[in-house]
């Protein structure tokens, strides 16, 4: 009953039922199977250039993992709590295929590296399959950018509105906030993309593997220079799952980003800003109040930050303090990443559509606009202009706000006369700054909401996603 185990030599008696059931984790590390037996054949191929395997041996096991893994993915594979984890699954599977030859496979590796490695080539990929939908959710916003070409937004602070943007300017903003989440990702990608296997146990191996090979076979390269990335110390590279907190804060924040961009929409389609149509399609009703429209995607979307945060909580405690080198607490590293990488994916699946097939309502949008005095602070910066300090050109014009106030009136409807008697310093000119179209005309410097700079940040976003040929450096190694 004990044989099969991995280290049934030592022991004499059968685990318990309910520690093997307490102990396993192939019920959710069940979808690393392809990156496992990726790596295993790489180890393999490795081992017979060393003289380790023989060439048929070699083949063999070769062939064996991918018919194994055919059986997985075709839903014929059978799982069982007692052989624990997916690597002892696999192994197990090749065993029964091949008998010694599969008892070759883990010559020069342990469970500790072999996990790592497994758990990089996952990470990877979904960097990679992460960096594809924000790169899809940038060009939503661009083409968002043309269409909503005429349009212009109160921009809020303190949720009050504050001065006008142009609705391209906003959705740009979110291009720049994804555009870092990308390139955060591509950092970690370096750290990710290095090899953990030959560390073994802990200590490395007594045998002459080369650890360069398995590198270059699984895309442990470095992209730039085409060397093999492999760790350099084996205590530090089965202990090390810094990789994972990073990713995760990675995703973190594109969850971040994500949700306020949900909040500053659920507000906007609110009864009470009319800014934005949700396509109903995108919307759910009420059970019990016939005339509601829901926006509980945006809100699901916001919510799911709360989960990517905890799920990154939950790594920075398991790790810490965790004495040198593998900790079978490690196991528990799997399903806070695996939530991490569904909420994230889905998150940005359904993003993705709804800004496509959302629509302003520019005139709802506008009839807000010459209410609240948003061009204000375009008036201060004209007084300023004619030599006034910034305190006073501040209280004048916040006094000719007040009278306008009192009147009823926006700025623009004042007349020259009812403007100078607070502000003489303002001539004619001054009404090339004022309502919410001129306003924004009027602003110049580099990263404003100016229509010129917008246009060219336009373009240079149209060019930049449109020269990215892949996203990230290919890891197919060879
Ligand atoms: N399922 C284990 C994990 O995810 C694999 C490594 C087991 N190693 C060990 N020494 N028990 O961490």
């Amino acid at each position: 009953m004990v044989s099969w185990k991995a280290w049934a030599g030592v022991f004499t008696q059968a685990t318990d039922p309910r520690v093997e059931e307490f102990t396993e984790s192939v019920s959710f590390d069940r979808r690393l199977f392809a990156e496992d037996i990726r790596g295993s054949i790489a180890h393999a191929q490795m081992l017979a250039k060393v003289g380790l395997l023989s060439q048929q041996e070699c083949q063999q096991i070769e062939q064996a993992l991918h018919e194994i893994e055919e059986e997985i993915r075709s839903g014929r594979f059978l799982f069982r709590p007692e052989l624990e984890d997916i690597h002892m699954h696999i192994e197990r599977a090749l065993t029964d295929r091949l008998g010694d030859v599969g008892r070759k496979l883990h010559t020069a590796r342990s469970r500790n590296d072999q996990v790592a490695t497994t758990m990089r080539l996952w990470v990877r990929e979904s960097i990679e399959q992460i960096d594809g939908l924000l790169r899809h959710l940038q060009e939503a916003f661009v083409e968002r950018c043309e269409r909503d070409e005429q349009v212009i937004l109160p921009g809020y602070t303190h949720l009050r509105r504050a001065q006008p943007v142009l609705a391209a300017h906003y959705w740009l903003c979110y291009c720049e906030k994804f555009q870092r989440d990308r390139d955060r990702l591509s950092d970690c990608r370096r750290r990710v993309n290095v090899l953990p296997l030959g560390s073994a146990a802990l200590a490395g191996t007594t045998l002459a593997i080369d650890r360069d090979e398995v590198a270059c076979r699984l895309g442990f390269v470095d992209p730039q220079t085409g060397q093999p990335q492999v760790s350099a110390n084996s205590l530090d590279a089965v202990s090390d799952r810094d990789f994972l907190l990073e990713f995760v804060f990675d995703l973190v924040l594109i969850a971040e980003h994500l949700s306020t961009w949900a909040e500053d929409w659920i507000l906007w389609s609110s009864q009470e800003f009319g800014f934005l149509k949700l396509p109903e399609a995108f919307c759910t009703g009420s059970s019990i109040m016939p005339q509601k429209r829901n926006p509980d995607v945006l809100e699901l979307i916001r919510a799911k930050t709360a989960r990517v945060i905890g799920d990154l909580q939950a790594l920075l405690v398991l790790i810490k303090a965790l004495p040198l080198a593998y900790n079978r607490d490690l196991q528990e590293d799997k399903p806070p990443v695996f939530d991490a990488v569904d909420t994230v994916r889905a998150c940005l699946e359904i993003a993705i559509p709804l800004i496509q097939e959302a629509e302003l309502d520019a005139g709802a949008i506008s009839e807000r606009l010459e209410q609240g005095y948003l061009d204000a602070t375009g008036l201060m910066e004209y007084l300023i202009g004619r030599g006034l300090p910034q305190r006073t050109a501040h209280e004048r014009v916040g006094r000719l706000v007040r009278r306008a106030m009192e009147m009823g009136l926006p700025l623009g409807s004042l007349s020259l006369e009812q403007i100078q008697e607070i502000c003489p310093e303002a001539d004619q000119g001054v009404f090339q700054v004022l309502g919410a179209q001129r306003a924004v005309s009027a602003m110049q410097s580099y990263g404003s909401t100016s229509p010129a700079e917008v246009r060219r940040q336009i373009e240079l976003w149209k060019t930049r996603l449109a020269a990215e040929t892949t996203c990230l450096p290919s890891d197919t190694g060879q």
